[in-house]
């Protein structure tokens, strides 16, 4: 059976049989053709690229400039996962008609199929401004990286009753607004596993355990990339950091011990040619 891509409706119907949905972020155009030839569901450009692309201390100074031209590339990539775009902190927070021209940008600049933003009830307007626009809103609700500070740092979310009950509020209210699928970050897992079940659109966990209708995880954690820090949550499939820095290492060493190009690397020019053109050279070239 030939693939199609990946809509919205996919998701739907994959949370009401039951099927986990798979999600995983991705910035180039390399990660984004491997991650759709892996059979990813869906990709997203997270504004996690500051830190792990970028080298930011943060997400908070990511822009929308930065935002686009990674989407941009991702979109040639990948032909098959639903894409979705990350508004950057500030482009959504301060003006509702500011968030849907930015949440437009992402649809039409650079061809993403929903865009994500962050936070709870207080962002069901805008989510309804912008779904009401005509563009598929993902919320995302738990620890909200843009406002860690906020919440004295990237801790867990959701771990008394009160909290958990807040949670649930949000997510409902953002179901409510319009949205269309939900991330559920580093809650705890009865918790998330609630909210889910309690909601009819796909919850997307990051650290909320087994009981999301799909998990997501950043691309860089999955495969070792990141210098920095692995979250505790993250399961690492390779240790592409470590396999970078030897191939490098042992590139200069070939260029220095002149065991780099070979013949076999190198174009070779044809004997009359080289004669022809080495008799008229008059003196040796320089060194
Ligand atoms: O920016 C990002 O990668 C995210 C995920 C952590 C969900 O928002």
């Amino acid at each position: 059976m030939s693939r199609k891509k990946t809509t919205i409706l996919t998701l739907h119907e994959k949370k009401a049989r039951g099927e986990p949905i798979t999600m995983v972020t991705a910035y180039d155009y390399p990660s984004a053709l491997a991650a759709d030839r892996a059979g990813l569901d869906s990709i997203l450009v997270g504004d996690s690229l500051g830190m792990v692309v970028l080298g930011y201390d943060s997400t908070v100074p990511v822009t929308m400039e930065e935002m686009l031209h990674h989407c941009r590339a991702v979109r040639r990539g990948a032909q098959y996962a639903f894409l979705i775009g990350d508004l950057p902190f500030m482009s959504y927070q301060a003006d509702r008609a500011e968030a849907v021209r930015n949440a437009g940008r992402f649809v039409k600049e650079a061809g993403m199929d929903a865009v994500k933003l962050e936070g709870g009830r207080a962002m069901a307007d805008t989510v309804a401004a912008i779904a009401d626009a005509g563009i598929i809103v993902v919320g995302h609700i738990g620890l909200t990286p843009q406002s860690s500070a906020r919440l004295g740092g990237y801790r867990v979310q959701g771990k008394t009753a009160a909290d958990a009950q807040r949670l649930l509020e949000d997510a409902e209210a953002l179901q409510v607004a319009g949205a269309s699928l939900l991330v559920l970050e580093m809650t705890p897992d009865r918790v998330a596993e609630t909210i889910s079940r309690h909601l009819r659109i796909p919850t997307i966990g990051i650290g909320a355990g087994a009981g999301c209708d799909g998990q997501v995880l950043v691309l860089h954690d999955l495969l070792g990339l990141f210098d920095r820090f692995t979250p505790r949550f993250a399961r690492r499939y390779a240790d592409l950091f470590a396999t970078m820095e030897r191939s490098l290492a042992a590139y200069r060493d070939d260029v220095v011990g002149r065991r780099f190009p070979t013949a076999e690397e190198s174009f070779p020019m044809d004997e009359t040619e080289w004669q022809k053109w080495a008799s008229g050279l008059t003196s040796e070239p320089p060194r």
